[in-house]
């Protein structure tokens, strides 16, 4: 669905540019291409370019009323200045109410300018509601839940085992909402606490998850790739880091990555004489805001994202064991749930495929070893006023080198 011819399109991407970089020109961020990671210049799916395109129909309307407006300014300004001293001790000219004509012209003009903008702006409404009808039967339709600061995603299509008796339950995942590229994906939109929205900027969005209220409405990815997702309304201390991914795969790739999820979580039989647990160093200190993403994950996320699904190759049964034990000590299972490790808590989010994601904390840091140990260590340090690092307060839960060690490996473990 376009309305806007491509010259204007990318005009329009120059102008955008221009404004973006007088305005934010100490930022780390490609102007010309204006790719960023969430940028909504780059549509990478109908609904998104369907807003895109609404925006360069506003923008270019507004810039022909800004030209001719300023133009007629500029030009009464330089051609009635007062050139003599004469000309500024004269009377005002003869007033009159003004010219007919003119009036209703503006007028008549005002509201072909409205006009213009409406009729984009209804259709693009109507379009982005709801899955156009001819595509219903192909949707793919999920649920996504905000919490105070983090998303939850279920899969109400999907019924995952909860214990080896063959009990099931609707798949849910956190942070990563895993989707089929190329359908519409229309997806319940939910909050258990405060207002959140919904937003993936290369997709399309935002859309309020109200309390007590169901909204819902869809996007879809044109091909595979990795796009994040944001929070888009202030919902508390966490709100600018409460963040999600959104990875889109082929049919082939979704239907390998959905039978893994709807598995128990993996496990990893403990050695039966586990050797003498070796020094573990303490992890190095961070500053604050640091960034917990490395440069190969940045460059190519889609190619992180597949690593990240196969078993780790230095694993360590021993440790697993150890964390796993760990997990339930610690009480981690009061608010985590891990499918078929007795773990059944559901305030935070699900884990049971955990070590398959590639991010921690609401898509914040990467989910790699050095990261992961740092938000265990001190969640409070690297997301402020989350709930995992109040439970660390109020149950005065701490955990020595040797413990975050233990508890990394087994949560990586779970792919
Ligand atoms: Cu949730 Cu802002």
């Amino acid at each position: 669905m376009r309305f806007v011819p491509s010259s204007l399109v990318r005009g329009g991407r120059f102008l955008a540019a221009l404004a973006g970089l007088l305005l934010l020109s100490g930022c780390d961020f490609n102007f010309w291409r204006m790719d960023g990671h969430q940028s909504t210049m780059t549509a990478e799916g109908p609904v998104a370019r369907s807003q895109l395109d609404l925006f360069y129909v506003t923008c270019w309307v507004t810039l022909v009323i800004f030209i001719l407006v300023g133009g007629v300014l500029a030009y009464t300004m330089w051609r009635f200045r007062a050139r003599t001293e004469a000309d500024e001790r004269a009377a005002p000219p003869p007033q009159s109410h003004g010219n007919p004509l003119v009036e209703i012209g503006l007028i008549g003009a005002s509201v072909l300018a409205l006009v213009i903008i409406a009729v984009p702006t209804l259709t693009a409404i109507w379009y982005t509601h709801d899955v156009p009808e001819a595509e219903k039967k192909n949707a793919y339709e999920v649920t996504a839940t905000g919490y105070q600061w983090w998303f939850k995603f279920e899969y109400p299509a999907e019924q995952a085992a909860v214990d080896a008796a063959g009990a099931k339950t609707p798949l849910v995942t956190g942070n990563e909402l895993v989707i089929p590229a190329g359908r519409p994906i229309r997806i319940n939109v939910r909050t258990v606490d405060v207002i959140h929205s919904f937003w993936v900027p290369k997709l399309g969005g935002k859309i309020d998850m109200i309390p007590n209220r169901a909204n819902f409405f869809w996007l879809q990815a044109d091909k595979p790739g990795y796009f994040w997702g944001q929070c888009a309304e202030y919902c508390g201390d966490s709100h600018a880091v409460m963040r999600f991914r959104v990875i889109a795969l082929d049919e082939k790739d979704f239907a390998a990555w959905k039978e893994k999820q709807l598995a128990l979580a993996r496990s990893v039989a403990a050695p039966a004489a586990p050797g003498a647990a070796a020094p573990v160093a303490a992890l190095r200190a961070f500053k604050t805001n640091e960034v917990g993403v490395s440069a190969a994950f940045d460059r190519n996320p889609l190619e992180a994202w597949r690593a990240r699904q196969v078993v780790e190759k230095d694993e360590n049964p021993a440790l697993i064991a150890q964390g796993r034990e760990l997990f339930a000590a610690k009480t981690c299972n009061a608010c985590h749930s891990v499918r078929g490790h007795g773990a059944m808590g559901v305030q935070g989010p699900d884990l049971t495929h955990f070590g398959a994601r590639t991010t921690v904390g609401a898509g914040l840091i990467e989910n790699n070893p050095e990261q992961l140990r740092r938000w265990l260590r001190d969640p409070e340090s690297v997301k402020p006023g989350n709930k995992m690092a109040k439970a660390y307060r109020d149950n005065k839960i701490s955990l020595s080198d040797a413990e975050q060690v233990a508890l990394t490996a087994y949560l990586l473990s779970l792919k």
